[in-house]
């Protein structure tokens, strides 16, 4: 069967005919790249996703216990010092590497560049990018080491940012020891089900989550070079933490001394906030749940230091040891669905960019790793100390608020 019949077959089979509306007007180079692309597409798994989330979920029986945490500020300043050392020993000797995340869209602050690139209003400006870049200059000058910064970026976004960097010279950073790699994409699906088109030619694609960062490791071969480079343990974090603790030798002293296989940093959930997911332990395993599974009770319960157990939440900045990374590395992750905005070619061929959301992202998450280990290590530490994401022009997340406790962090720094 010729391949045009191939994919007409195929797209009917799936209720997605439309993909071809522009076909007749392609030239052939336009019309094979369309044909390839749609062949690669796993329909049956995407749809399968698609109305999974449509079905109504019973609520799950799962037992819902304390998952037990470190706080930073509660370790004794000579327990601290010895962990410390015991971390900074290890960073000096090349026993740690760095990824950042920068594969997602950043729908919710709709740039044209990457998010990395996204400047904040010190004096002078300075990028996302450039601040986790001077946080692990400081670190190398500190420890004496060159660590290995791996950047997670997505084909969407890989080019740009590479130049971006090429541009700012790599903001002094040693070239050699930076190395990109991309991530892996799906296809997003409208409310209804439908694929759409990015161009008349390419069904539109975008990163499929932050999880996809083991699985992308591990086909680039970097989980192998990591091993040959002798790194013990990786330290893996978002793009939009302006006030993000990258190298943090307590944490990394507390994981090896305890021989933590995983770990994540957190800090208490704030009442304002609508974060709706604390860390926990589900059927006996470490996870995030969701705040609808936490009720009113266990939300006020209090354990004998009188903190809080059930209020933890995620920060986006794990340890994951080697071997930890490995083993993730060969699981298949959930995943999630999420509603974001993402411009399409309308009927009439014109490109469009919604106001709203206006279609379904399929997401695999890193923390869906943390249920198959039976424990990991919860450092809490101060939120106005770690934690400034910058998620939308509004809201709790803003780029002004980040820009705050930037400026914060570093007039403690001096
Ligand atoms: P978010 O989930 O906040 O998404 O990502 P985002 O792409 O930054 O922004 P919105 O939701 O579209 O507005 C948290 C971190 O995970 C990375 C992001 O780059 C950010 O550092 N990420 C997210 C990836 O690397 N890949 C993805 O597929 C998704």
């Amino acid at each position: 069967m010729n391949k045009y019949r191939k994919v007409v077959k195929l797209l009917k089979k799936y209720d997605q005919e439309h993909l071809l509306l522009f076909y007749d007007s392609l030239t052939s180079d336009e019309k094979n790249i369309l044909l390839d692309q749609i062949i690669r597409i796993d329909f049956e798994k995407l749809l399968l996703l698609y109305h999974d989330y449509q079905k109504e979920v019973p609520f799950s029986n799962s037992v819902i216990e304390p998952l037990e945490y470190i706080q930073e500020n509660m370790i004794e300043s000579d327990i601290q010092l010895k962990y410390i050392k015991k971390g900074e020993q290890m960073i000096s000797s090349g026993e740690l590497a760095v990824v950042t995340l920068a594969g997602g869209q950043g729908t919710r602050l709709g740039l044209k560049l990457p998010k990395g690139c996204f400047e904040i209003e010190t004096e002078p400006r300075k990028s996302l990018f450039q601040i986790q870049c001077e946080n692990l200059q400081r670190a190398n000058a500190k420890y004496n080491t060159k660590i290995h910064w791996y950047i997670m970026t997505s084909p969407d976004n890989d080019e740009v940012t590479q130049k971006y960097f090429n541009d700012k010279n790599y903001f002094g950073y040693p070239k050699e020891k930076i190395t990109f790699f991309k991530q892996n994409t799906l296809p997003v699906v409208d409310y209804h089900g439908k694929l759409i088109l990015d161009k008349l030619y390419k069904v539109k694609e975008v990163s499929n989550g932050n999880g996809d960062v083991f699985i992308s490791l591990k086909e680039n071969g970097f989980i192998k070079k990591m091993e040959l480079e002798g790194i013990k343990y990786v330290h893996i974090s978002g793009i939009d933490n302006v006030i993000l603790k990258t190298v943090d030798p307590l944490l990394i002293g507390l994981c090896s001394s305890g021989n933590y296989k995983i770990s994540s940093k957190t800090v208490t959930k704030n009442e304002n906030e609508s974060n709706e997911w604390v860390f926990a332990r589900k059927d006996g395993k470490p996870s995030i749940v969701s705040s609808k599974r936490i009720t009113e009770e266990m939300n006020e319960l209090k354990d004998e230091e009188g903190r809080y157990i059930y209020r933890e939440t995620n920060i986006l900045s794990h340890l994951f040891s080697l071997e930890a990374l490995k083993y993730c590395s060969n699981l298949e992750l959930p995943y999630h669905l999420a509603e974001k905005r993402n411009d399409y070619i309308n009927e009439e061929g014109v490109k469009v960019m919604p106001r709203i959301p206006n279609t379904y992202k399929f997401e695999q998450f890193i923390f869906d790793s943390f249920s198959y280990f039976d424990t990991m290590l919860l450092l809490n530490v101060k939120r106005e100390e770690e934690f400034a994401p910058i998620k939308s022009f509004t809201g709790e997340q803003t780029p002004e608020k980040a820009l705050e406790l930037y400026l914060q962090k570093e007039r403690n720094r001096n």
